[in-house]
């Protein structure tokens, strides 16, 4: 294992106040959202998708690599470009999405375990060969009554902590995604505590598997209540009570927490990441950043439409999106960016935003 390889890829990944972008639905999950926005699901459509995301102007300059899925990985712009390799002429970093979905976990109603483990290590050989130098894979815990159980979560981190040390022995990156999932009318406090055991069992088991915690990227959710709760939450709780469910769990020495979306609509993801680095960033051990996809995503999609007429205001909207995250990183964000007038040159306009006060931290 080249651990200083590792370090890198994770530095190039959390660079410059930058993020990830992930961009890797399954067939299922990518159909889903095209029957809903009205876009015929077909592999071209989802390929013509894909380019329109990897090849939006100056997305580079917010989001430092993209996830892509086992079907994106092996395909090309039109004009024959492999996407991995116009990911990396846009100086952004190609990533793959290794799991291969979560199923029922037998004896335990309602709770899902992760599989992809079967041959993985060939796999990952043939994503490195290919150009990726990160990966990801994602369990997911629901809240609810007398769920989750000890044996769905210790089930879960132990399939993350075998998948990260087969990437780190295959020279990539491990994205480590136990996503504590929204659904539910669970409080603020409940998503917490869950979140404190699931990532406490999650480092227990890497340490069991010799994962070298400087050369991963944990994907947590954000600290919420349920979508069915109605307590009201300010940013500023969900970043305090975020930070302190991270703090009692995640070690130093991991470099980046890279927070998924999990439904959260773009403005609300944005602005409660910007109270997390507003209030905690300069305290904390870790780079406190972010890997959407819906939160980045939605608003394009939805403008896109499968035409290639709205391509270019589709990347308009998705550059947006991108770089108010990265203002995010910062504690620079505001909901006065979300004025946006389409017509007027984001683009321009967003770069000439001045991010004074800039710091690195990895
Ligand atoms: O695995 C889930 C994705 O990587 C993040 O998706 O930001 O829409 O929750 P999301």
């Amino acid at each position: 294992m080249d651990i200083q390889q590792l370090i890198a890829t994770v530095k190039a990944m959390v660079a410059d106040n930058k993020g990830l972008l992930a961009m890797d639905e399954s067939f299922t999950t990518c159909n889903k959202r095209f029957a809903a926005a009205g876009i015929p699901q077909t592999a071209e459509a989802r390929r013509a998708y894909r380019e329109m995301i990897i090849t939006a102007p100056g997305l580079s300059d917010s989001v430092s690599g993209l996830i892509l899925y086992d079907e994106t990985i092996r395909q090309q712009t039109k004009n024959g470009l492999s996407f991995v390799q116009a990911i990396t002429d846009a100086g952004m970093v190609p990533g793959i999405k290794v799991d291969t979905g979560a199923i029922a976990l037998a004896n335990h109603p309602l709770e899902k375990i992760t599989e992809g483990l079967d041959g993985l290590r060939t796999r990952l050989a043939e994503y490195a060969q290919m150009g990726a130098r990160f990966a990801k894979w994602r369990a997911v815990i629901t809240i609810g009554n007398n769920i989750p159980t000890y044996s769905c979560i210790e089930a879960n981190a132990q399939a993350l902590a075998r998948y990260g040390a087969l990437c780190q022995e295959a020279g990539l990156v491990p994205i480590i995604e136990p996503e504590v999932l929204m659904d539910g009318a669970h409080t603020l406090q409940r998503c917490s505590e869950v979140t404190e055991q699931v990532l406490r069992a999650v480092f227990n088991a890497l340490y069991a598997q010799r994962v070298v915690l400087e050369g991963m990227v944990l994907k947590p959710n954000m600290v919420l209540p349920g979508l069915g709760c109605s307590d009201p939450v300010t940013a500023d709780e969900v970043a305090d009570a975020t930070v302190a469910c991270l703090r009692r769990a995640v070690p130093a020495a991991v470099p980046a927490i890279a927070f998924l979306s999990g439904g959260q609509s773009g403005e609300l993801a944005s602005a409660r990441l910007n109270a997390i680095n507003l209030r905690h960033r300069l305290q904390a051990p870790w780079a406190l950043t972010f890997s959407f996809a819906r939160a980045i995503q939605q608003p394009a999609l939805e403008i896109w439409k499968g035409q290639e007429a709205n391509v270019a205001a589709a990347q308009r909207a998705m550059y947006h999106r991108a770089w108010s995250n990265r203002a995010a990183r910062l504690g620079q964000y505001s909901p006065a960016m979300e004025v946006v007038n389409r017509d007027k040159d984001i683009i321009a306009e967003e770069a000439a935003f001045k991010t004074a006060n800039e710091v690195e931290i990895i």
